[in-house]
């Protein structure tokens, strides 16, 4: 699918910090770009609200201010009550020492095996999945390189000198004490100082380092001062990259955690949206319900009403909900660095649309249902794609359902495997997907196939992968439109 047109904005204006709402928000500025399903899409990052309050001052466009009925303060009153007995899905302990511990033992026998000497990472999910270095950490030009090596399984980094002692203050986790190889604890950090090669003071302090294993996310120039330095460098392989998507109890634990919770939100939400409501006023009063959960941080939400669903990537502002038409809402945020990713099409109770809308959930709900039964051990991602593309061509919606079937859901909000139509991967027990068909009909469009107006209807549960299908990490899927 195209790129949205520049003039339109990506973004309902409302989940960009406004001006006179500074002081009450403790920002985290940025704005992150990933894909849906291929699209891409930009998101707002992580607005918490320390007030705890909502207010009024809040974006919740025509009804903003106090407790205005349509307002996202009202909306936020009424949901958290319903919420709250929930948060204790919350308590799920985060990763444990011996879990990361374990897993670098895990990476070094995968690239002993694929007969590499280290594996070299930026700060990325990796690192945070190997070593609890966070994918937060601000890259500059200067290299901060996580370095495991396979034979020994030792940890060691790569850093500015100058910067050792802030970086050494990191959580980072290994275990070289008992090490009796030529690295241990005393020179765990390689040291590069301004007037050297980062890459030749690595490959002198590592000369058994003929060929290592680059991290997917690492960036070219990494890859070129290895290389320059004379070590050889080898991309990611697929065994590598599955080692982190296929997921450890304790990762399971803590989707189930964030997406169950997740879900309650958005049914908290169901019962309290009502037909005038701002999708900025369900943004809003989101993102406290999240923070007041404790969960606030990595929060995100694409909200659109009606016609505005059609662009997956997100309409234009100030859309409020009118009679017959859907509610988009696809949301989540994170716990302990892993994160929820939940789509609900649905109806404020009392409100209806035509038919043919209902007709079209129900031809998204079947679809993911083909899905779900796919999502099996050893079925092949572009087959479960295919498998829920069925359906839809049945309805003959064919051409509308623009995205892939989903995608991996981890430390990342987007991650392998990818369920689409061109990968012969096959899934694995333990693996974590999303399953989120959907249908997008433009109002141009719907004019070109006899209707009025456009809509936008998806569902998204993340799910894992068991060797009987699919078990939805949301606890449960949608019912109906009034019941998510
Ligand atoms: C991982 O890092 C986080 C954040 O810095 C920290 O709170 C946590 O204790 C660390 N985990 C371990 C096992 O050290
Ligand atoms: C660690 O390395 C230092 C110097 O590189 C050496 O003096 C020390 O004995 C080593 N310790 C262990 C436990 O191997
Ligand atoms: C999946 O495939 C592998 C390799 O072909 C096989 O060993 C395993 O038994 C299969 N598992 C299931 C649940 O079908």
């Amino acid at each position: 699918m195209a790129m949205p047109d520049a003039s339109e904005p990506l973004l309902p204006r409302a989940s960009r910090p406004r001006n006179g709402a500074v002081r009450l928000w403790v920002l985290r500025l940025g704005v992150a770009v990933i894909t849906i399903g291929g699209l891409l899409v930009l998101l707002n990052l992580s607005l918490h609200d320390h007030n705890g309050g909502g207010g009024g001052d809040d974006g919740s466009g025509p009804n903003e201010g106090g407790n205005a009925p349509l307002s996202a303060a009202s909306l936020e009153a009424c949901a958290w009550p319903l919420l709250e007995p929930h948060v204790s899905l919350l308590d799920v302990p985060a990763i444990s020492r011996d879990e990361y511990l374990s897993r670098q033992e895990t990476l070094a026998s995968a690239l002993a095996a694929a007969g590499v000497d280290a594996f070299v990472a930026e700060p990325s999910a990796s690192t945070e999945y190997y070593a609890n270095i966070s994918s937060s950490f601000d890259l500059s030009e200067r290299p901060f390189l996580m370095l495991l090596e396979a034979k020994t399984g030792v940890f060691s980094y790569l850093v500015p000198q100058f910067e050792t002692g802030r970086i050494a203050g990191l959580d980072m986790v290994y275990d070289n004490r008992d090490r009796t190889d030529s690295q241990n604890a005393t020179d765990v950090a390689v040291a590069w100082a301004e007037e050297e090669s980062p890459y030749a003071v690595l490959a002198r302090a590592r000369p058994g380092w003929n060929k290592v294993m680059l991290d997917e996310h690492a960036r070219y120039m990494i890859a070129a001062g290895l290389q320059g330095a004379g070590i050889e460098v080898v991309p990611m392989s697929e065994t590598v990259q599955s080692l982190r998507a296929v997921k450890t109890a304790a990762e399971v634990a803590l989707l189930r955690g964030i997406n169950t919770f997740t879900l309650e939100l958005v049914r908290s939400v169901q019962k309290c949206l009502r037909v005038g409501m701002a999708q900025e006023a369900v943004v809003t009063a989101s993102s406290h319900l999240f923070a007041r959960a404790g969960v606030g941080e990595g929060y995100w939400s694409i909200v659109l009403f009606g016609d505005q669903a059609a662009y997956p990537h997100g309409g234009k502002h100030g859309k409020t909900l009118a009679e017959g038409e859907f509610a988009l809402i696809d949301i989540g945020s994170k716990l302990h660095g892993y994160g929820s990713d939940v789509t609900r099409t649905i109806l404020p109770t009392g409100a209806e649309v035509s038919d043919e809308l209902m007709g079209i959930w129900r031809t998204v709900f079947a679809a993911q249902s083909a899905g779900f039964e796919r999502m099996r051990v050893n079925e092949t991602c572009s087959d479960v794609d295919a498998a829920s593309r069925v359906v839809v061509k049945e309805a003959g919606y064919a051409p509308f359902y623009t995205h892939r079937l989903g995608h991996g859901l981890g430390l990342e909000m987007h991650e392998h495997p990818y369920l689409n139509g061109a990968n012969s991967e096959k899934l694995k027990l333990g693996e974590v997907v999303t399953n989120e068909p959907g249908i997008y009909v433009t109002t141009e469009q719907a004019k070109t196939i006899g209707k009025e107006f456009g809509f936008g209807v998806r569902l998204e549960d993340p799910i894992l992968v068991t060797d009987k299908g699919g078990e939805p990490m949301t606890g449960r899927r949608a019912r109906s439109p009034y019941d998510p």
